[in-house]
């Protein structure tokens, strides 16, 4: 995927993405195709729970990992960086996801009483992918962005 500004967000390699929602009198139902509905093909799916309101989580980027976020109930930021760049989200809707590509470090915070953030992800788990050193997060992106 090509390095673009997102859609909905300031930064590079960021986007907002809206997930066709179907709501009825018995409810909501958001369907999610990997490929149609994600800009990837989904090979690993995992989730975060529990969290105390005043921890955060996350403090890395990914080399070339794609991920979309998407929070499923309950609410909590995340602060986005770039070497010249930083946003912070806030996700509380869960017919709309955040996609991140390569090379952004995220912060993941003020997470509300039951926040789920549910995660897509482009490929299986790589210890080798993160960076969570933000001195050596720098230096790589500076020569990535
Ligand atoms: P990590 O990605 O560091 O969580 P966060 O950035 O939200 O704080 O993962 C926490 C631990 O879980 C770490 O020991 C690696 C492990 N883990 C897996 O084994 N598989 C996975 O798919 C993920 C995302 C994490």
């Amino acid at each position: 995927m090509p390095l673009k500004k997102g859609k909905g967000t300031k930064m590079y390699n960021t986007a907002r993405v809206k997930f066709k929602h179907f709501n009825d009198q018995y409810g909501h139902l958001v369907p999610i195709e990997s490929c149609v509905d994600t800009p990837f093909t989904v090979k690993r799916v995992y989730y975060i729970f529990g969290v105390e309101p005043t921890m955060s989580r996350g403090h890395h980027a990914h080399r070339r990992l794609h991920q979309v976020l998407i929070c499923l109930n309950g609410s909590l930021k995340i602060k986005l960086k770039t070497p010249d760049e930083e946003e912070i989200v806030e996700l509380k809707n869960p017919a709309e996801g955040l996609y991140l590509g390569p090379m952004i470090w995220r912060e993941m915070f003020d997470f509300s009483e039951g926040a789920i953030l549910l995660v897509l992800a482009s490929d299986s788990f790589n210890e080798d992918d993160y960076i969570r050193n933000y001195d050596f997060y720098l230096q790589e992106a500076k020569r990535f962005f």
